[in-house]
């Protein structure tokens, strides 16, 4: 599995693996793939730095990258503070209701809530890279649109390549006006926040529109088979975010979770705005429902939304409320069956590949 940014980037296989976890990502690295660790979730640089120390003494000196959720548009001198006076009472008590529907505990005395997601806070994100460029990371990845003209040339700076993750031919050609290098076509059957239109299409068409530029496709794939049909599409690569959740590498906290995400099939989970305010795809919950319901307030736009109920998130993961417990997840779920090494994982993309190619060479009456 090996293309020309594969090789640009010095890496086995021509497969990235995005995930929150940093053993997962040095993991995914250490088996010929390439491994981006999510970094929206360090709030206090000192975290990031400790982690990516520990990333760097377990990648063996082979590459691996960062994704960071930075907006493209400044906000000035705006703080949590003031975004947390914006929600108003009616969605607060809507969520308390909830919590105590659900007889969801509070947390205790001193525990803080883990999951705010300020992430995407400009001057956060920002905290993220002055860290990360300390580091030989060889890709900078971003969620939420093209990073300001800035870090791009500070990442070109430090010889790092940027790439930026596109739900339509539009956002891609964006991306490509602002001097981005590899473009993620991220289809609507993906984890996280997605758009509407499905890898299959998206794909060729954003590889149509950024050429020359190197594309990955994105969501839905956690086979070889599907890895291959990615690059049959014209994609120089592979972006896989759901599959790591259940390998043994990944640290969701909740053995609840696990269970729940082996046990749900590919129509378990949902696109909903209730975790972040923009639409995202997670396993569909009691909660997923709640904030669907016509009869319910509806949710906030992003940030309030994500700040609105990051604690109640907290307080659900902390004490495992079953029907409320959900994490961003792509349809791929279905295929997720049980919990194996990121190799073992590894091994079976890459036999699923090569079974790919033998088919779709006999088809070809080429074997
Ligand atoms: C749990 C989870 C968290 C995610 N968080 C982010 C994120 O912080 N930044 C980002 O660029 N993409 C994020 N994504 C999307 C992935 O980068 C990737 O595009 C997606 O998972 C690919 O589709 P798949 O889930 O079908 O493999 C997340 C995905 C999952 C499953």
């Amino acid at each position: 599995m090996q293309t020309e940014l594969s090789n640009a980037l010095g890496v086995e296989h021509a497969v990235f693996g995005f995930t929150p976890f940093p053993a997962v990502a040095a993991a995914i690295t250490r088996a010929g793939g390439f491994g981006v660790l999510g970094a929206v979730r360090y709030t206090a640089p000192g975290e990031l730095a400790r982690d990516l120390d520990w990333m760097q003494a377990h990648t063996d000196g082979l590459p691996y990258g960062l994704d960071v959720v930075m907006p493209a548009t400044k906000v000035e001198g705006v703080t949590e503070a003031d975004v947390e006076a914006m929600i108003p009472e009616e969605h607060r008590r809507y969520v308390e209701g909830l919590l105590d529907t659900y007889d969801v505990p509070p947390l205790a005395a001193g525990e803080a809530s883990g999951w705010r997601i300020t992430g995407w806070m400009e001057q956060v994100a920002r905290g993220q890279l002055d860290v990360a460029f300390d580091y030989p990371i060889a890709l900078l990845a971003n969620a939420l649109g093209s990073p300001p003209p800035d870090v791009i040339a500070r990442a070109h700076d430090h010889g790092v390549r940027v790439a930026a993750l596109a739900g339509s031919p539009r956002h891609a050609l964006h991306h490509k006006a602002a001097g981005i290098d590899v473009v993620v076509a991220q289809g609507y059957e993906a984890g996280g926040h997605t758009g509407e239109i499905a890898t299959m299409v998206l794909t060729p068409e954003v590889v149509a529109a950024v050429d020359p530029l190197p594309v990955l496709a994105a969501g839905g794939i956690g086979t070889g088979e599907q890895i291959a049909a990615g690059l049959a599409l014209g994609a120089q690569g592979v972006w896989l975010g759901s599959i790591w959740l259940t390998t043994e590498e990944a640290d969701l906290h909740s053995r609840r979770l696990t269970a729940k995400l082996l046990a749900a099939g590919p129509g378990d989970t949902v696109r909903s705005r209730a975790l972040t305010g923009k639409p995202a795809r997670q396993l569909r919950t009691a909660w997923t429902d709640a904030w669907d319901d016509p009869d319910g307030p509806g949710t906030l736009p992003m940030p309030l939304q994500g700040l609105l109920v990051a604690e109640a998130n907290s307080r659900i993961q902390r004490h495992e409320v079953e029907p409320l417990l959900g994490t961003p997840v792509g349809q791929i779920v279905g295929r997720m069956t049980s919990e194996r090494s990121v190799q073992a994982v590894f091994d079976d993309l890459t036999r699923g590949f090569e079974r790919a190619i033998d088919r779709i060479n006999r088809i070809a009456g080429r074997a």
